[in-house]
């Protein structure tokens, strides 16, 4: 068979994440198409190699999806010359052990967000990832939506103009678990296991920001545990512990102000669960995950204040749609298929521990801001 087939150790398979877009959106998905074509000319075969703790769970992922391979013994997996991608979408405090014995294995390793705890131990990883010679890289998938993707489009279209502004809106309501069950794990809500949503949001935004518009030079946040209780996975309740929403503000490089709120305890009323405003000199984007609205100066109203009439106008109505011009794959596949290639074809690959330690960095930062109330410089990284 003209394959290359690519052993991977998908740790935390039993997940969220891990189930549902890295295994059934990404991997599997890859292997429907007939595999991922390779420079050479012959395809790149993934060959999931399920990893976590319990095994009946495991078993049933892999007869639904026809697979054989899996495991609850990490060590045996990482010891397989046949296993060449250490993946990893675990809960996030288990994630540094795993990929430091990965990396000490020589495995290429690829994770989701965010890298490590704290700064440090992710700047330790990058560093032994490079002396150890393997390729690394963390999940950033929200560069691969498409409308994020519709967004760059504009920037670089010099669309804008002079950028000025970014306002982000992020969030939705997550049931507190007891009249309804919470659509989130309840690991998120508690500080001492890993949860928070500056931990959660903050490593995306850090890329989102940095790619679309220029590196962060500053944070300020104001953070907040809005719903002190809610009602675990087990019908138990247990005190909220870690915040659940967080008021930013970013300055980038070259005087762009970005705002952006981030919340599980707000309602919906917007297009989508997540939106970038983004105004500059020459016009303006709305973009959300999937869609992107644009207003140019031409077409820009002239509103005039006065609370005394209603609305004059339908200001909503005044923005066009962006048009896809393109077909857009699920964005957590298309960032495997580079780091794939990254893999076998030797090609560039951004995304890597590097950039997770930024994403680590303003979470701590933005933390420290929140309980200093203070503003904090974000210095670059000694890597
Ligand atoms: N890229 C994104 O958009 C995105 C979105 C959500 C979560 N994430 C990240 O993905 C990771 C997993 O999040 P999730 O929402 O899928 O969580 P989840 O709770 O659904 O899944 C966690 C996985 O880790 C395993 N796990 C739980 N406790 C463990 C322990 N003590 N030891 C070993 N394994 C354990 C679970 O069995 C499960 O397989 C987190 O690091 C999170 O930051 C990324």
């Amino acid at each position: 068979m003209n394959r290359v087939p690519i052993g991977i150790a998908l740790n935390g398979v039993t997940g969220r994440m891990g189930y549902r877009q890295h295994l059934v959106r990404s991997l599997l998905a890859i292997r429907d198409e007939g595999g991922l074509p390779a420079a050479d000319g012959r395809r790149i075969w993934p060959e999931p190699i399920l990893v976590g703790r319990n095994p009946a769970k495991l078993r049933e992922i892999a007869e639904r999806h026809g697979l054989t391979d899996w495991t609850t013994d990490l060590d045996g997996v990482l010891a397989r010359d046949d296993v060449r991608i250490y993946f990893d979408a675990q809960v996030t405090q288990q994630r540094e052990k795993a990929i430091r014995a990965a990396i000490e294995a020589g495995k290429d390793v690829y994770t989701e967000k965010p890298l490590a705890d704290d700064t440090a131990a992710a700047v330790d990883l990058y560093r032994a990832a490079r002396a150890a010679g393997v390729k690394h890289g963390v999940v950033q998938d929200k560069l691969f939506l498409p409308g994020l993707r519709k967004l760059r489009r504009l920037v670089e279209g010099g669309f804008f103009g002079r950028i000025l502004s970014v306002r982000g809106e992020f969030g939705y309501w997550v049931f507190e678990g007891d009249w309804q069950a919470a659509q989130r794990p309840s690991w998120n809500y508690r500080a001492a296991d890993g949860g928070g949503i500056v931990v959660d949001m903050f490593p995306h935004w850090q890329y989102v920001l940095e790619r679309l518009f220029g590196p962060i030079r500053s944070v300020q946040a104001t953070v907040a545990t809005h719903i002190p209780s809610r009602v675990d996975e087990s019908g138990i309740t247990y005190e909220a512990t870690a915040d659940d929403a967080a008021y930013g503000t970013f300055e980038l490089e070259g005087g762009i102000v970005a705002q952006i709120n981030s919340s599980w305890a707000v309602r919906v009323h917007r297009d989508e669960l997540v939106e970038f405003q983004v105004d500059g000199t020459h016009g303006s984007a709305v973009a959300g995950l999937r869609e992107c609205r644009i207003q140019h100066r031409g077409a820009t109203p002239k509103p005039v204040w006065n609370p005394d009439l209603p609305a004059t106008e339908r200001f909503r109505e005044q923005w066009q749609l962006v048009p896809d011009n393109e077909t857009f794959d699920n964005g957590f596949k298309v960032q495997w298929e580079r780091y794939l290639h990254h893999v076998v074809d030797g090609t560039a690959f951004p995304w890597d521990f590097a950039a997770g330690a930024r994403g680590v960095q303003l979470v701590e930062l933005g933390l420290e801001s929140a309980r200093t109330g203070r503003r904090i410089a974000i210095p670059a990284l000694d890597l």
